[in-house]
């Protein structure tokens, strides 16, 4: 049985991305938020990323979730799954298992701004996962976080944040979004995160700045999703893909840099934006952890690390949290 509850105001896309591209557009230096990247499009191509030879965080996230899903479920013996920007399935399935073996599992939360994904993602789960109820909730975890109030205290449940999502906030804002997390936990509850960590920059660049070119197409189409949905005019052609290691932050930041001086009219908002030849744009912010940032970034949620998986490479990790 799947429902969908949309939480979302009528238009909120529209409006936000407006809103967004107007501030990020005319702000000193030029940005624009990573969400607007995954259009059809950019979902196709966030998927092709998540197999290329160098982008490892997909596959090292899913190896840990292998090996610890059965002690994850044993620990938690959580009865309905909250999973925030749900992503892929795949992995969201290690967990149902685990949590369907422990015998504890009810309900499957996910958590998403795009109805079209939940729809579908919800229907296959609920085919494959018989008794399994889905509860579908359209929300944007960067303002209502979409985490139902617990429908009684007696129902535990595990939140999931997983694929390193996090790391597409900066640090203030992972502090309110951890808090808002915490408000929503009764005791017995655990969160879930993923986070990719500090390694190698090399190793780091490379996975942002592939060889076949997936991530350059993936980031040049947030220029084709303003192209779109908001009338403007840019030449993706125009600007080159740019991924740098910024060590004093530990984030990677992707931007895109205008390979001449031009100018760019975004006819729905009735903005003409100029770019000088050279000039960056941000475009993502990708966050990378370590153990003690983390527990110490959990902590200050009033959240306390239980646990701290990581792959054999220690390339990336799985943190269980209580809230205290
Ligand atoms: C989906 C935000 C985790 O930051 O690694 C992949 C997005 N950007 N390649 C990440 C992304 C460029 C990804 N997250």
């Amino acid at each position: 049985m799947t429902t969908i509850e949309n939480r979302l105001p009528a238009d909120y896309r529209a409006a936000s991305l407006r809103a967004d591209a107007r501030a990020g557009l005319s702000a000193t230096p030029k940005s624009l938020p990573p969400k607007w990247f995954y259009d059809a499009q950019g979902s196709a191509l966030f998927e092709k990323i998540t197999e290329l030879p160098e982008y490892y965080p997909t596959r090292a996230e899913r190896s840990i979730l292998l090996q610890v899903a059965p002690e994850i479920a044993a620990r938690t013996r959580a009865a309905t799954l909250i999973e925030l920007g749900s992503g892929s399935s795949e992995k969201t399935r290690l967990l149902l298992s685990a949590l369907r073996s422990e015998g504890t599992l009810r309900g499957y939360v996910p958590v998403d701004v795009s109805e079209s994904a939940l729809a579908a993602a919800g229907d296959a789960l609920a085919a494959d996962y018989p008794g399994l109820i889905v509860h579908a909730v359209v929300a944007d975890f960067g303002a209502d976080l979409g985490i139902p109030a617990s429908p009684d205290g007696d129902v535990t449940r595990l939140v999931a944040f997983l694929g390193s999502t996090i790391g597409n906030m900066v640090p203030a804002e992972r502090g309110v979004f951890l808090r808002r997390v915490r408000e929503r936990l009764t005791p017995g509850d655990r969160f879930l995160l993923g986070t990719d960590l500090v390694k190698d920059p090399a190793v780091l660049v490379a996975a942002y700045d592939d060889e076949a070119g997936v991530t350059a197409a993936f980031n040049k189409n947030v220029l084709s999703v303003l192209n779109a949905e908001l009338g403007a005019d840019f030449d993706p052609d125009a600007f080159e893909h740019v991924a740098v290691w910024d060590a004093a932050h530990e984030w990677i930041e992707m931007r895109l840099r205008a390979r001449s001086a031009q100018s760019v009219t975004v006819r729905d908002i009735g903005l003409t934006v100029d770019f000088a030849a050279g000039e960056e744009m941000r475009t993502e912010v990708s966050a990378k952890f370590r153990e003690a940032g983390v527990r110490a970034e959990l902590a200050a949620a009033g959240l306390e690390l239980r646990s701290w998986w990581t792959d054999p490479e220690g390339q990336f990790a799985l943190s269980l949290a209580a809230p205290v």
